[in-house]
């Protein structure tokens, strides 16, 4: 019996009844015998191979997306550099697993968006294609250098990436990229393109909008503000966090309030002053991998410590629990694994609750570590910020003295009300 192709639309024509489909991958779980079809009501159904008499294509599956015609170039518009690398955004649904997997590049999401052309002329590049739990600082860098050469000729740039380590790479691009002078604005999706819930393309219009028009030097995330499709919010990229796991208002200005609402319309509404355009050309900072977190908790183990000195680390960052303690006076030998440490490498101190700041001298605990081990307190900053920052950090000849400097917006001077949500 003549088959079909997944992704072909098909009559299937059974002993008892004509379903009309779109031919899918069988998931990996399904006995071979059965084909799976997309019914228009989205739902999807099983078919037996044994009851099926015939199989006619009406069409076939979709190819590749062509790619976008070029656009004129327009002298009135500025230019816009979309550099893609991965992420939800860039994903199609895999039937096999029910799972998504990247394979949309910036080229498509302008075939596939035409409007964007009506904000800026628009360049593209494909830097990376993976989910973005797997970046490494190596990718930071990548994309810290593909930024950098856009630049040369982009009035901003857009960087379409995974969700879930997007604050990581924001922060990291908040400290590789030295003297910004254009808005570099990271954006993605909670859900993949091929799904008519998508919020990618509100967040990528609202992205483009920002590099575009927005007076700002600033590394931010442009992200859905709400559940609804009304505006996104520009965050600062050393103050932004993903907070929920699925919704498409996952990320949220921490310790921090956003600096701005873009509309999809193309009005952008300030909410906080932002650091303005500059006429300066950006250079990069030097990144090293060997840097060390730990999470502290009720079961911390010394060797958790040893083993960051065994990795040859340059840093210990520990996101120590309230106001930046750690359980030193349990019977398991975390002080002298830390006195140890820090004879080594230095020990930052930053908070594990997403919210406020570590202070050094509130509590006794507190005050052996900073005293004894001489563990740095870094107020306000955010693990994901400080393990992106100590990365550069170490780096330099006086680590201490750059993670002190307020570079990127990544320290407040006091916490506000307003700053929690
Ligand atoms: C990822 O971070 O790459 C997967 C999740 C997402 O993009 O939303």
């Amino acid at each position: 019996m003549k088959t079909a192709r997944p992704g072909d639309l098909v009559l299937i024509k059974t002993a008892s009844e004509t379903l009309e489909g779109t031919f899918l991958t069988r998931s990996e779980l399904l006995d071979k015998n059965i084909l799976v079809l997309k019914l228009p009501t989205g739902y999807n159904i099983g078919i037996h191979r044994k009851n099926i008499k015939k199989i006619t294509t009406l069409r076939p599956a979709h190819t590749p997306l062509a790619p976008a015609p070029k656009a004129q170039h327009n002298p009135n518009l500025p230019t816009i550099a979309i550099l893609s690398t991965g992420g939800t955004i860039s994903s199609k649904i895999d039937y096999r697993t029910g799972g998504v997997h990247a394979d949309y590049t910036a080229d498509d999401f302008c075939a596939m968006l035409p409007e964007l052309s009506l904000i800026a002329n628009i360049t593209t590049k494909k830097v990376l294609n993976i989910m973005s739990e797997d970046a490494t600082p190596a990718d930071w860098l990548a994309i810290a250098e593909n930024t950098i050469d856009a630049l040369r000729k982009a009035d901003g740039v857009v960087i379409t990436h995974g969700t879930d380590t997007m604050h990581y790479t924001a922060a990291a691009l908040s400290f590789l990229l030295k003297d910004l002078g254009k808005p570099v604005i990271l954006t993605g999706a909670q859900r993949s393109i091929d799904r008519g819930s998508s919020d990618a393309f509100m967040n990528l219009l609202c992205a483009v909008t920002a590099a575009a028009q927005w007076n700002s030097r600033e590394v931010a995330i442009c992200m859905h503000a709400s559940m609804n499709d009304d505006y996104c919010h520009l965050i600062r990229g050393t103050k932004a966090r993903k907070m929920h796991t699925s919704r498409r208002d996952a990320f949220r200005a921490v310790n921090d309030t956003p600096l701005a609402r873009v509309y999809p319309d193309g009005r952008i509404e300030e909410l906080a002053p932002a650091q303005p355009r500059r006429d300066t050309t950006p250079e990069l900072r030097p990144i090293d991998k060997h840097v060390s977190l730990i999470y502290a908790h009720p079961n911390l183990h010394p060797q958790e410590i040893e083993l960051c000195l065994k990795q040859k680390t340059k840093a210990i960052l520990i996101a120590a629990t309230g106001l930046g303690n750690l359980p030193i006076h349990t019977k398991e030998k975390i002080l002298p694994a830390l006195l140890k440490a820090a004879k080594k490498v230095p020990i930052f101190i930053c908070a594990q609750t997403p919210f406020g700041r570590v202070h050094p001298n509130v509590y006794s605990t507190m005050r052996e570590l900073s005293i004894l081990c001489g563990a740095h307190y870094l107020e306000d900053m955010h693990a994901e910020t400080a393990l992106a920052k100590l990365c550069v950090a170490v780096t330099h000849k006086d680590p201490l003295t750059f993670m002190r400097e307020n570079i990127a917006g990544e320290y407040t001077d006091r916490s506000l009300d307003d700053h929690f949500l």
